[in-house]
């Protein structure tokens, strides 16, 4: 059955490496031990000793596998050299070349790579180099999105395209239920990739504000407002606050460089200055103007009304989906 688990995981139910420092170890740990894919986030800068630390630590808190996930488009060798001496059991990479050497250099290591991809061209690439699963994103995810369309038409073409090959396709966008995981199962996903809703649980480091407005609020705009200066061409999808409102029309050859700073916080051990309309979500250490920061989510969360555990979560979402496929789709 579907429900079941993939790449050795008791269940199919990943959480999304959640940046900047969102999926921290506390998190990762409590998927992990509920039977899902828990990934951290490695940073996105040169920081190997701080991410082998991070790996450790969660390894006091579960002794369960789980992954680190890592952009590519940052500065990222020597904590791919730390992630694969650790021997985390997968790396997930996303926004950049998925490469061969990445790939063999991983299974060398006993790594499992997993890219998340936003397209056929991208599964295509991911496929000749080797992957072990694919993470299909589509346009209704939150964060920065490389989905090109709705997973509702992109997944079952991700999923033709593999065929028969021993390699699961995941899903992701816009899932925070049972009721989107069997849905992802029907296109035919093996698993579920969440973002958003692991952000409104009671271990993710997002500062409570944050939370509390993805339990408020209910819409969501694809946009690239956000971090236009660090993180060039990447849209977001975030969630329509009366500062998004404000400032959703912000012209197109300005940036958050000229903007002034609204607050602090302290991301992977680094603190930093956070100005309008910068990319990163508050965490939990961030102070000053907080309703005024980027607040990234998919377009599912207005179907999420409470913080929860994050063990509670992943056993909702395999219970529910048991549930939903015994009552309503068998003996048809
Ligand atoms: C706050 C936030 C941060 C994210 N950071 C990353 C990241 O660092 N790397 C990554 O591969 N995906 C990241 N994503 C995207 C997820 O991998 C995933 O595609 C998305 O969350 C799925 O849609 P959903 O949010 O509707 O569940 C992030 C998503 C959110 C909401």
């Amino acid at each position: 059955m579907g429900w079941r688990g993939i790449l050795g995981f008791e269940y199919g139910i990943v959480l999304a490496p959640l940046g900047p420092d969102i999926s921290g170890p506390e998190l990762v740990a409590a998927v992990a031990n509920a039977g899902g894919l828990g990934i951290l986030r490695a940073p996105d800068w040169e920081a190997p000793d701080y991410l082998r630390e991070l790996i450790r630590k969660t390894r006091t808190l579960t002794d369960k596998p789980f992954g680190v996930g890592v952009v590519l488009a940052f500065p990222h060798e020597e904590n791919v050299k730390a992630i694969l001496n650790e021997k985390v059991a997968v790396l997930q990479v996303y926004w950049g070349e998925c490469s061969k050497q990445l790939v063999q250099e991983s299974h060398c290591a006993g790594v499992k790579v997993v890219p998340q991809v936003g397209s056929l061209e991208e599964t295509r690439k991911a496929l000749e180099a080797g992957v072990d699963a694919i993470i299909v994103q589509g346009r209704e995810a939150g964060g920065h999105v490389i989905g090109q369309e709705g997973l509702i038409s992109l997944l079952p073409r991700v999923v033709d395209l593999i065929g028969d090959r021993d390699i699961p396709v995941i899903a992701a966008g816009g899932i925070v239920d049972a009721r989107g995981y069997v849905a992802a199962l029907a296109l035919g996903a093996q698993g579920v990739c969440l973002g958003t809703r692991f952000v409104a649980t009671l271990e993710s480091c997002a500062h409570p504000t944050y939370k509390r407005k993805l339990v408020e609020l209910d819409k969501t705009e694809y946009t690239n407002i956000f971090g236009r200066a660090r993180w060039p061409n990447a849209p977001q999808r975030a969630l329509r606050t009366p500062f998004f409102n404000d400032w959703k029309d912000f012209p197109a050859h300005e940036n958050e460089l000229n903007q002034p700073v609204i607050g602090r916080s302290t991301v992977h051990g680094i603190e930093k200055e956070i100005r309008r309309l910068s990319g990163a979500v508050p965490n939990v250490t961030a102070t000053g103007d907080i309703e005024s920061m980027a607040m990234y989510a998919g377009e599912g969360v207005g179907v999420i009304d409470e913080i929860l555990p994050a063990g509670e979560v992943v056993k909702r979402l395999v219970d529910g989906a048991q549930l939903l496929i015994q009552t309503q789709f068998s003996g048809l």
